[in-house]
């Protein structure tokens, strides 16, 4: 098959582990006989450096060309201070906006070479798997909001349809995985949670094979890392996802293992890490790489429809955890941590 992908890798360690990420996919291109073209442009800080926007419409307009999006993260202290409008997370929240990438997926999984990077127990974290299905273009982050010297407001708003829609998504990944959803609100304090609440209800008749549970956020929050195992599917609005993915990657060890896929309601999707631009390792060729590679493994797999090439970067990674290489951020005591190159080099050997 022949694919056009846009990169977009973004400020700190996104060039870093964009860079490995294009590697693998070019691997699997040649081993799969595949074309894939990749296109680059700047998103974030970069584009505000280069273009002063941080979403440049040349950078829209190329991603409107291709048939996925791979990105790195954004962000960094020297833009701490911008203005509201040009500042690089400003870039993220638009391109979502732009491309209606309303349904973000977050899996964690714990294979077990990772358990000892994890803080938490084995037997916590041995045999989780789970999905985070976040609403992406709603809620605070979008809502109206203004600010003076002494007085602040951010508004959360949803819609029926919004609501609707993630939700009916969520029922149906759930329907391919365990048949478990979780929907996760603060429905005995936000109206925007009962409304949520609502639809699920209504929902639950178009697919009576999966089970439902409704539970309030800041006991998920609890009972996400003390019993981790216990879900399968969990769907809920965009800042409690947000936090809630981010407190997974506990599980795991570190956010370098997380990747994730913002969909919209065709197949057109744009894949990036959960974690962010790491300021603080940029530059170094430390950083863990996986959460990038796997997230074009999301993009193999949702946006061209290959599952099998995806499952054997999938496979590729966990053999390089199993056969004992990790980089700084997750290679315990006794371990020798490899650098970004040499564990991706891993990888492609793999491959
Ligand atoms: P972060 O995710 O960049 O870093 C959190 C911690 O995890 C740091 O200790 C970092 O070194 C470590 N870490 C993250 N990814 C890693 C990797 N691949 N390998 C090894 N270690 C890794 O979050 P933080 O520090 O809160 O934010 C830093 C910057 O990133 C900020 O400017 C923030 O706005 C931005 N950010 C961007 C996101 C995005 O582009 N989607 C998401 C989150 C934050
Ligand atoms: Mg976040």
């Amino acid at each position: 098959m022949e694919k056009k992908i846009t990169v977009l890798p973004g400020d700190g360690i996104g060039p870093e582990v964009v860079t490995a990420a294009v590697e693998v996919l070019q691997a699997v291109a040649k081993k799969y006989e595949h074309s894939f073209h990749f296109a680059y442009a700047t998103i974030g800080g970069a584009a505000i450096d280069q273009h002063n926007d941080p979403l440049p419409t040349e950078t829209i307009e190329l991603c409107e060309e291709s048939d996925a999006i791979l990105l790195g993260a954004v962000g960094g202290p020297k833009w701490d201070n911008n203005p509201s409008d040009l500042r690089p997370e400003k870039g993220l929240l638009r391109i979502r906006k732009h491309f209606d990438l309303f349904s973000n997926l977050r899996p964690v999984q714990a294979i077990p070479s990772m358990l000892k990077s994890s803080p938490l127990k084995e037997e916590i974290v041995q045999d989780v798997d789970l999905l985070i299905v976040r609403e992406l273009t709603g809620g605070l982050y979008f809502g109206d909001r203004n600010r003076t010297d002494d007085e602040a407001f951010d508004s959360l708003t949803y819609t029926r349809p919004e609501i609707e829609r993630i939700v009916d998504n969520a029922f149906t990944l759930a329907r391919l995985r365990r048949k478990k959803l979780t929907s996760v609100d603060k429905a005995n304090v936000l109206d925007t949670s009962r409304l949520w609440r609502e639809i699920v209800e209504e929902k639950k008749a178009q697919y009576p094979d999966v089970s439902v549970e409704h539970s309030l956020v800041d006991s998920t929050a609890m009972k996400l890392i003390t019993a981790p195992a216990d879900y399968d599917v969990i769907v809920t609005e965009n800042m409690f996802g947000d936090i809630l993915s981010d407190e997974a990657s506990v599980i795991t060890g570190s956010l370098g293992v997380l990747p994730s896929a913002s969909m919209r309601s065709d197949n057109f999707g744009l894949y990036e890490p959960v974690h962010g631009s790491a300021p603080e390792i940029a530059g170094k060729g430390i950083a863990n790489p996986a959460a990038t590679i796997l997230s074009a493994a999301m993009l193999l797999q949702y946006s061209f429809g290959m599952s099998e090439e995806a499952k054997a970067i999938e496979k590729a990674v966990s053999n390089v955890f199993e056969k004992g290489y990790f980089t700084g951020d997750m290679a315990h005591k006794g371990v020798q941590a490899l650098s970004t190159n040499e564990w991706t080099e891993r990888v492609l050997a793999e491959i």
